[in-house]
């Protein structure tokens, strides 16, 4: 039998749910309820961390095999349009070769999303910078050993 107060914070956080469904689109609620790809992963091929204008930090996770995405996790210290748009990041990045992931931008995740309040766009522009930094990251890395090697016979 539930308490009184898991009935009370039960009734409370189906009223502020209520209360974001006047200003979000179901995608990003239920990315905001449910963010299928935070996380962490360990030892990943690929780490991006960008800070936004507003404080925000958004890192972004990716395993690699053969040049394409095969997964993709986020952790941020964000409000819920950065989850959101972290996580759709994410998942518009699995599946993809890295250099059609560096095509993910604000307007694709903004659209995919359903669009986010004006004052809350810079949230999808703080993901897909994120998602960059992860991709520059991996290109570093996988060049990084040729240069190393570049002048040796
Ligand atoms: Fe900070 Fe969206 S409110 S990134």
């Amino acid at each position: 039998m539930k308490s009184d107060f898991d009935q009370v914070m039960e009734e409370m956080q189906a009223s502020i749910i209520e209360d974001a469904r006047k200003l979000y689109s179901e995608t990003v609620i239920q990315r905001w309820i449910n963010p299928r790809q935070m996380g962490e992963i360990r030892d990943p091929q690929a780490h991006g961390q960008v800070m936004g204008p507003c404080g925000d930090t958004l890192e972004i996770f990716l395993k690699i095999e053969g040049g394409r995405i095969i997964d993709a996790r986020f952790l941020t210290s964000g409000c819920m349009t950065t989850i959101a748009a972290g996580c759709m990041a994410c998942e518009l990045a699995i599946g993809r070769s890295t250099g059609e992931a560096f095509t993910i931008g604000q307007e694709l995740i903004l659209e995919k999303l359903g669009g986010l309040p004006k004052e809350s766009e810079h949230c999808a522009l703080l993901a897909s910078n994120t998602l960059r930094a992860a991709l520059s990251d991996y290109l570093e890395k996988r060049d990084r050993p040729r240069n190393g090697l570049s002048g040796k016979k």
